[in-house]
């Protein structure tokens, strides 16, 4: 028995998260149990659901996190592989409920799986945009190889230096990305410290934040929207290092062909 089971649109997008973490391992990007992702399903949760009594007993969040009262989340397992979910969602992966108190959750199907370590930063960041009225609802922490080789030089560090240089690699980028890149220094993995960071990138206006040396962290509508802006954004980065391993320094859209675009398209300046 599943919590799945006879839940269609709930099992649709538990099943999406599964095609997305198979990507992010076939891209290289989920060594061993790296990355995490979490999706907002409360829209999805029935009276059946609201019934069902917790498996675990409630855990603290570690702050108070008030727009999510009543909330319900799918969460990869920490410790478990995206190449596992890919076939498993629901054995390397819970649906867990906040409590009341806005400070606890507790799980509720299928199984007794812990959530990934990242916790404090996807729930920080869903209260945020549900704080701030956002249609996002998933978001997806992954290591991108050609990103995180590009955030170990200082240089692309800077604020919007890098999401200059990916955008005018190729115009999809802007287009699909249009919010670009913004950086958040390296901090230890699932610390209040990076979530808080987070946040405050993201509200800088951006969809997808650079951990430095360590990965990035993507918010959107639903899942495979936020795996196409890392997808983009990482191409750009492939890119540019294709032309820089085959000698040369490429030479980027020039800025008259990216306004073009911008006007075009109406993206974001
Ligand atoms: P989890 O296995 O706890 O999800 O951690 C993976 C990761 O990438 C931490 O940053
Ligand atoms: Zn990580």
């Amino acid at each position: 028995m599943s919590i799945l089971d006879n839940r269609e649109t709930l099992a649709k997008q538990i099943w999406q998260v599964a095609e997305v973490a198979g990507y992010l391992w076939q891209k290289g990007w989920a060594e061993r149990n790296g990355g995490n992702i979490t999706v907002n399903i409360t829209e999805y949760v029935d009276d059946g659901m609201r019934k069902m009594e917790a498996i675990s007993e409630a855990r603290p969040i570690g702050t108070v996190l008030p727009h999510l009262k009543g909330c319900w989340f799918y969460c990869k397992g920490t410790q478990r592989r995206m190449r596992d979910l890919a076939r498993a969602p629901m054995d390397n992966g819970s649906i867990i409920r906040i409590t009341d108190d806005c400070a606890h959750y507790e799980i509720v199907a299928d199984n007794p799986i812990a959530p990934t370590s990242e916790l404090p930063s996807h729930l920080a960041v869903h209260d945020y945009l549900l704080g701030k009225g956002s249609p996002y609802r998933a978001s997806l922490h992954t290591h991108p190889i050609e990103l995180v080789a590009m955030s170990h030089n200082p240089k692309y560090l800077e604020k919007d230096v890098l999401t200059k240089l990916l955008w005018s690699m190729i115009p999809e980028t802007k287009a699909f990305a249009p919010r670009g890149l913004g950086i958040v220094p390296y901090m230890m993995p699932s610390s209040k410290e990076l979530a808080d960071a987070t946040i405050k990138a993201i509200n800088e206006d951006y969809d997808v934040v650079m951990w430095e040396k360590h990965g990035v962290f993507a918010v959107d509508t639903d899942i495979m929207a936020a795996f196409d802006q890392v997808d983009v954004l990482n191409k750009s980065a492939n890119i540019y290092m294709c032309a820089r391993s085959m000698g040369f320094e490429p030479d980027g859209m020039t800025d008259a062909a990216m306004q073009e675009l911008t006007d075009v398209f109406k993206l974001p300046k």
